[in-house]
Formats: structure tokens, C-alpha cells, sequence
């Protein structure tokens, strides 16, 4: 079948309450918008025309060359945004018509739509549905045969059509001599605006085909239209990706709270407790366990990764067999080499840390590249800004750095060479020596005594 889509997304979104363009606000991470698009590409369409509102800058930004745009110019109802969208037709064959703000529509439920239009040779087909509370939609008005006869908006319902639970899901099948049809669609005299959901009536007075199906489940159909019913599609797009990640493999100890989006890859038996953010284009490996509270964002882990409670990793990479966190921080340009442990409070920042490194406590490493097996004490500082400008601390391979110690950039600390607790470091480290900058201890005898005296 020759098949184009148009997708209707130019309404201003008024009961969202937003300067952004309804479609474009996120679920798991992604615009409503994206997961239309993702249902579509599987039919494999000739074209995917979106309407775009004239005033909706950012959208046609995010579109780019991703699909063809047309442009409504006055958000004057969805028959008229339909209109603006065959303008950009290229093609004469079937036409899927599909609102914007849809995103839970899965592209099976699309597929087999098509088939049954294609097979029944009907002219018009809609996807209707039954959800529990149907006010917000269009019903689906049938006769005493349980025809399809029309589709009413809520404004033009009477008394007993308020009962009627089956509902328009504004996903249409339309034949080319339907859409020469929209021309006839009159302006609704209640709200001043072109109803789509007219053709029906009008395509039936032409002698034609309509057929409204009930497939798929419910939840598919939900329009978003408020930030109330955007939390609602949002959870059921988080339990959508929560169960597909446990069905490969993944253990969650409590999936209604553990907040994973979309592009996130997690590997087999890897362990998420609640509370864990997991955003971006993240990939965990096998075997990790991410504890409560954690933000992992854009970074990819290894296997056997341990990341303990709230810690944020940001933009960043961690191998195999690393320790993470409890209340670490890693920062973009993080690259955290094999069997290395991070502890408490340690903040790194665009740094390179060599394998089996540890730095347990309290420390802020940036602008560094830490070598092999280095031991940093805890308190250790890197003091990478001056003001001005940024610069770099090398530690190499085998170094200890005692607690408490101040690396004043630019620095370098050469191979297996130790740094007395408490140290200003300011000029490089030869290998294998000691640096110190402690003033020597002294101990003064009696001071204690002589003080008590002096107070008397
Ligand atoms: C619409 C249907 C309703 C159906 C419901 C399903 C009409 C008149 N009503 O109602 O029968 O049950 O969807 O969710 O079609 N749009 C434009 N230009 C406009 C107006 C809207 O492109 O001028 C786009 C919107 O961006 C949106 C879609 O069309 O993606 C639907 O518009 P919306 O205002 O949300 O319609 P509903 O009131 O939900
Ligand atoms: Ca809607």
C-alpha cells in the first residue's frame, strides 16, 4: 500500500499552560512528539508530513530535515491544520492522519489498523477506544445497527451522548477522494474552529465506507493535554521501559520509583534500588549495583560497577570493576579506569584516573590525570583555577598523596613519589622521592601549666 502520514501538530496547547509548543514536552526524556515518530517509521510510510504552528519556531528546529513540515498558520482547529498538511502531499494514496500528542500509540496497533482498512476497502477509518473517563474526547456516535454515524465534540453532545464511552483517538485512514472531501468541513459555529472529526458525517453522506476498530489497549489512545494527563502517559511510559528492562535481565527493587528514559541500555543482572535517575543516553553494563538516590546522566559503565547512594554522574565513563560514591560527585570529562574506588564526597571533574587508583574521602580532583595505583589521601586538593584560567595536575603512576594536601596547578608528581600529609605542593615532584611542606613540630614543655599560671 502507498501510504503517507500526516501528523497534526500546530495546536497552541492552551491547556498546558506553557510557552513551549504542547508537542514538545518530555516524557522520559524524549518530546511527546519523538514517540509518534518512532510508531511510525516501522510502516515504512513514503512520507511523514508534521504541521507545525507559524509561531512554533523551536519545533520546526527540533524537526530539522527529520520529516517534511507544513505550516498552519492559524491554529484554527484540526481540520484546518489537515488542510495545511495536504498542501504539502505529494503522493495520492492512503493518508494516516495521527494527532501529535499521542505518544503512547505503539506502531502494532498501527500496522494491524492499516491491514484491516486495507482489507474491509473502506474509504474512512478511525481507531476509537474506551477509556475510563471519556469527557476529554470526541464520542464515537453509532446507529440502532451500530454503524458509525458521526463523530461529536463535547460542546455539540446532547444529554443521553454523554453517556457513550467509545471515543475518537484522532488516528484516521484516509483515501484520496476522503480527503478532497475537507474542503466541505464548515467552521464550528460553538467554538469557531474546523473539526476534523466532521469528515465522518460527510464522507458517510457521499455514499462512502466508514469504519470506526477498537484495537489495542486503552492506554495507547491517551491525548495529552494538560501537565496533569503528561504525568499520567509519563508513568505509563516509565513502566513500559521499567518492565522491558526486566525482562532482559535487569532487577528493580521498586520499579514504580526507579526513573530510567528512553535511549538507557542496562545490562543483565545489574540492580537499580529506588529512587535512581538513570537519563540520556546512559549504558550500564552486567552485574552493577546502582544504590538509592544516584542521577546517572549521558555516561556509559562498565560491568561489575558498584555506585553507592546519591551520587551524581554526570557526561562521563566508568570501567569495569569500579567503586563509586556513597555522595560522589562526577563531573563531565570524567573517565574512571578498571577496579579504581571513589569514595565519600570526592568530586572529579574532566579527569583521567588510572587503573586501581583509589581516593576514598573528601577531595576534589579536576583538570588531572591521575596515573596507575595512585593513593590519594583524604582532603586532597586539586587547586586547578587561579582566577584566570584552568591548568592541569599530573599524577603518575604509583604515587602517595597524604591527606590533606593542596596541588597547585599546573603541577606534576612523578612516578612512585610520596607526599607528606598536609603538604603545598607547588613545584613538581621528582620520582620516587618525598615531598613535604609541613613547618617541623615542636613541643613545648609546660605550656600548659604556665598558661593556668598566667590566667590566675
Ligand atoms: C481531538 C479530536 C477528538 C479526539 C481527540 C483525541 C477534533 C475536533 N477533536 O480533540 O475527537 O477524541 O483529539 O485525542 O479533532 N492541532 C493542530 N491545529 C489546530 C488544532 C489542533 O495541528 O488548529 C493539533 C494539535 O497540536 C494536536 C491535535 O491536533 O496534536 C489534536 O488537537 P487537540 O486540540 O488536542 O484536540 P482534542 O481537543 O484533544
Ligand atoms: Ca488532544
Amino acid at each position: 500500500m502507498n501510504l503517507s502520514v500526516i501528523v497534526l501538530a500546530a495546536g497552541l496547547g492552551t491547556r498546558m499552560r506553557s510557552e513551549v509548543p504542547k508537542v514538545l514536552h518530555p516524557l522520559c526524556g524524549k518530546p511527546m512528539l519523538h514517540y509518534v515518530l518512532e510508531a511510525l517509521s516501522p510502516l515504512k510510510p513514503e512520507e511523514i508530513i508534521v504541521v507545525v504552528n507559524k509561531s512554533h519556531k523551536e519545533l520546526k528546529e527540533y524537526l530539522g530535515e527529520r520529516v517534511k513540515i507544513a505550516i498552519q498558520d492559524k491554529a484554527l482547529g484540526t481540520g484546518h491544520a489537515l488542510k495545511a498538511g495536504l498542501k504539502e502531499l505529494k503522493d495520492s494514496g492512503t493518508v494516516l492522519v495521527i494527532n501529535g500528542d499521542t505518544p503512547l500509540i505503539k506502531a502494532e496497533t498501527l500496522k494491524t489498523f492499516i491491514k484491516l482498512h486495507s482489507k474491509d476497502r473502506n474509504s474512512l477509518s478511525l481507531l476509537s477506544f474506551f477509556p475510563s473517563d471519556p469527557s476529554a474526547y470526541g464520542r464515537i456516535i453509532r446507529n440502532g445497527n451500530g454503524k458509525v454515524i458521526a463523530i461529536k465534540e463535547k460542546t455539540d453532545l446532547t444529554p443521553e451522548e454523554l453517556n457513550i464511552r467509545e471515543v475518537n483517538s484522532g488516528i484516521y485512514l484516509m483515501e484520496p477522494h476522503v480527503l478532497s472531501l475537507i474542503n466541505l468541513i464548515k467552521k464550528n459555529p460553538l467554538k469557531g474552529e474546523y473539526y476534523l472529526t466532521d469528515i465522518v458525517s460527510i464522507t458517510l453522506k457521499k455514499g462512502l465506507k466508514v469504519v470506526a476498530y477498537c484495537l489495542g489497549d486503552e492506554t495507547e489512545f491517551m491525548g495529552i493535554n494538560t501537565r496533569k494527563e503528561l504525568s499520567t502517559a509519563s508513568a505509563i511510559m516509565r513502566k513500559r521501559i521499567n518492565e522491558n528492562l526486566m525482562l532482559q535481565g535487569v532487577t528493580m527493587i521498586d520499579p514504580e520509583n526507579t526513573y530510567i528514559e528512553s535511549d538507557v541500555k542496562v545490562g543483565m543482572d545489574t540492580t537499580i534500588y529506588p529512587g535512581v535517575f538513570i537519563e540520556g543516553k546512559t549504558t550500564i553494563g552486567k552485574n552493577c549495583i546502582i544504590h538509592s538516590n544516584v542521577r546517572i546522566v549521558n555516561s556509559v559503565i562498565g560491568d561489575g560497577v558498584t555506585i553507592k547512594d546519591s551520587s551524581v554522574i554526570e557526561d562521563s565513563v566508568i570501567k569495569d570493576n569500579v567503586t563509586i560514591g556513597p555522595f560522589a560527585h562526577l563531573r563531565p570529562g570524567s573517565v574512571i579506569s578498571e577496579n579504581v574506588k571513589i569514595g565519600n564526597f570526592v568530586e572529579i571533574k574532566k579527569s583521567i584516573i588510572g587503573e586501581g587508583t583509589k581516593a576514598m574521602h573528601l577531595s576534589y580532583i579536576g583538570d588531572a590525570e591521575v596515573g596507575r595505583n595512585v593513593n590519594i589521601g583524604a582532603g586532597t586538593i586539586t587547586c586547578n583555577y587561579d582566577g584566570f584560567k584552568k591548568h592541569k595536575t599530573i599524577i603518575e603512576d604509583h604515587v602517595f598523596i597524604g591527606s590533606d594536601t593542596q596541588l597547585v596547578a599546573p603541577v606534576k608528581v612523578s612516578k612512585g613519589a610520596y607526599i607528606g600529609a598536609g603538604s603545598t605542593i607547588t613545584k613538581d615532584v621528582p620520582p620516587e622521592c618525598l615531598a613535604i611542606t609541613r613547618t617541623p613540630q615542636r613541643h613545648i614543655p609546660d605550656w600548659v601549666k604556665k598558661r593556668k599560671r598566667r590566667k590566675d
